[in-house]
């Protein structure tokens, strides 16, 4: 039997001068990353850096053996294994002389049956795979751990071919666990660092679903993020750390784990109770968050004015550089409004999501038209892949968009007619209420956030897919008027940020994101009701500012404990 391994930090070492700069060798950076030492550590402490993989694909063996014997001087006295990438035959002359406790193949290289022949029983032997397959039949040949990848694009490896992201993990541990590999460890692996790898790994995991086993990842392989630091063992232990909260903790400071049962699938669990909201709405009307928009042009009057009303303080900013500034400031809140955007929005999207993660403050993403172009479908991919986005909000067109964004070629012919097709900006109904339920549930699971699709009637599910709370209510006048979906998105972001400063209060008992995202929708489709039946309201121009009202008068009857305007909801 291979020995226990600790895979939460797997180094890849790699040679090349790009990643290691000049001046430094493959050893010197791996010893930094052990500490220097050569000798057991007295203490209990273990290394940072759990297995050692030597990557180089253009050593002749003899040298390889030489580098296996100096590394393993490092490596040996702390109890991390050793393994050799695709050389087979190096990797037995280096067991041989106790170097070397195994390899690790791609799909390219000798199998894994053969490898253990020429290995023996106690050789560790990892295998790279990139698809639901790949994964299940390295489990079958007997690997002892699965590399999965590549999550993100990589200058380290330029064959990008199989760029899985978050989701394409999170599928190959559902395949293994359901094909009873759920024990087999796993590493991700591709342009995993020290600001991601929380979120990573935490996203990744598949946490069970109809009576399927959770699995989640034991850790992450990173070559740059190690080999390419200044202190590599530096870098290291924060690494250990941010895998560590990602398996405890969730992707951000702000994320709180649930932990209602998983339901079955067609039951509309019952909303949150409406002391839950009020303290929800009343933290709003106390704290006055900051709703931080990046945003297209085109409907900002009412946004602004609905944030407002509703008793937060709007922000426009699309620099990507202020968004550090503007995550840090108490009560912030992002929201991303993909409108209309260019690749120099993209990039500040990027670049922002990046901050408000890091701040541990929640990010609202509004995939506005986001089936109709491919360009716009590439910027999906490109925010999925950006961060955690604690809340996607979108029409049955969009949030089919950001869900068929996440899955393979073959997985999008694989889904059933309907939830496939792409569609347009008009947000006009196709899917019937199973499907859509369906829907929401499967993109909040995939991507572990809130999913709220907004039709006649909204569908919100939490993070797990477990809850999904049907809201009915609103009224038609809000589609009159322009910029009426995106402002509910601005509303979403100041109750999710208010929620957000109770979070470490005595009071966060059933405070979560699902419920701050339901507070902000009753708030605003109630307030729409209440104004449209208004005697004096003759239509969109009358009930655009009885509309204010509303929210502004709900929002201050909620602060001061009146809970009637919800309650008379039909
Ligand atoms: C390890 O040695 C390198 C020089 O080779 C040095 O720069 C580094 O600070 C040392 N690290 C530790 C933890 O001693
Ligand atoms: C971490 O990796 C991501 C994705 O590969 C990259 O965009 C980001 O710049 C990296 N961050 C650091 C600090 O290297
Ligand atoms: C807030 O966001 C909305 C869209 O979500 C946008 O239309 C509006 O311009 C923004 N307002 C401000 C003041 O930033």
């Amino acid at each position: 039997m291979p020995p226990k391994v600790d895979y939460s930090v797997y180094l890849v070492t790699d040679p090349t001068l790009a990643i290691l700069g000049p001046g430094r060798t493959v050893v010197e950076v791996v010893a930094a990353a052990f500490g220097n030492k050569t000798t057991p550590s007295s203490s209990n402490e273990l290394p940072h850096v759990g297995i050692v993989q030597l990557r180089d694909k253009d050593a002749d063996a003899r040298t390889m053996l030489a580098t296996l014997a100096e590394l393993h001087s490092y490596t040996g006295p702390a109890g991390s294994p050793l393994l050799v990438n695709d050389r087979v035959d190096v990797a037995v002359a280096a067991m041989s002389r106790g170097h070397c406790e195994g390899v690790h193949l791609g799909q390219d290289d000798i199998d894994v049956a053969t490898a253990r022949k020429m290995l023996g029983p106690d050789a560790i032997i990892g295998v790279t795979a990139s698809t639901v397959d790949e994964a299940v039949t390295a489990c079958r040949d007997g690997a002892d751990y699965l590399g999965l990848g590549t999550v993100f694009a990589t200058p380290t490896k330029t064959n990008t071919k199989h760029v899985v992201g978050t989701a394409g993990i999170q599928r190959m541990l559902q395949a293994m666990t359901a094909a009873g590999f759920g024990h087999v460890p796993t590493v991700c692996i591709g342009g995993v660092n020290a600001s991601n790898a929380r979120r990573v790994v935490f996203q990744s995991g598949f946490d069970g679903r109809d009576g399927q086993a959770a699995k989640a990842l034991d850790g992450v392989a990173v070559v740059s993020a190690i080999m390419g630091v200044a202190d590599p063992g530096e870098a290291a232990a924060t690494l250990a750390e941010q895998v560590r909260l990602g398996k405890t903790q969730g992707p951000t400071g702000f994320y709180r784990a649930l932990t209602t049962p998983f339901e079955s699938y067609s039951t509309l669990s019952t909303p949150p109770t409406s002391s839950a909201i009020q303290r929800i709405l009343q933290a709003l009307h106390e704290t006055t968050p900051l709703s931080h928009n990046m945003t297209n042009l085109v409907v900002q009057n009412i946004a602004a004015n609905v944030a407002l009303a509703v008793g937060a303080s709007p922000i426009m900013s699309n620099s990507g550089t202020e968004a550090a500034d503007l995550a840090r400031l108490p009560g912030s809140a992002l929201v991303i409004n993909m409108g209309t955007s260019t690749p120099e929005s993209l990039a500040n999207y990027v670049k922002a999501i990046g901050a408000y993660n890091a701040a541990g403050r929640p990010v609202v993403f509004d995939p506005v038209g986001a089936g109709a172009t491919a360009v716009r479908r590439a910027a999906v991919r490109t925010i999925l892949a950006a961060g955690y986005l604690d809340v996607i909000k979108g029409n049955e067109g969009e949030i089919q968009t950001v869900y068929l964004s996440g899955l393979s070629e073959e997985e999008v012919a694989a889904e059933p007619a309907g939830l496939a097709q792409q569609r347009g900006v008009d947000g006009s109904n196709s899917l019937d209420t199973e499907a859509r339920i369906r829907l929401v549930r499967r993109l909040a699971a995939r991507e572990k956030c809130v999913v709220v699709l907004t039709g006649a009637v909204d569908y919100v599910s939490d993070s797990r897919g477990a809850r999904v709370v049907a809201v009915e209510d609103g009224h038609p006048m809000l589609g009159q008027v322009t910029g009426t979906g995106c402002s509910l998105g601005t509303t979403i972001s100041a109750t999710v940020a208010a929620a957000a400063t109770l979070r470490d209060s005595s009071d966060s008992e059933g405070i979560d994101t699902f419920t701050a995202v339901l507070a902000g929708m009753v708030l605003y489709e109630r307030a729409a009701v209440r104004a449209a039946t208004l005697p004096s309201v003759k239509g969109p121009g009358t009930f655009v500012p009885a509309f204010l009202d509303e929210l502004s008068a709900c929002r201050r009857a909620a602060a001061a404990g009146d809970m009637q305007w919800l309650e008379s909801q039909k």
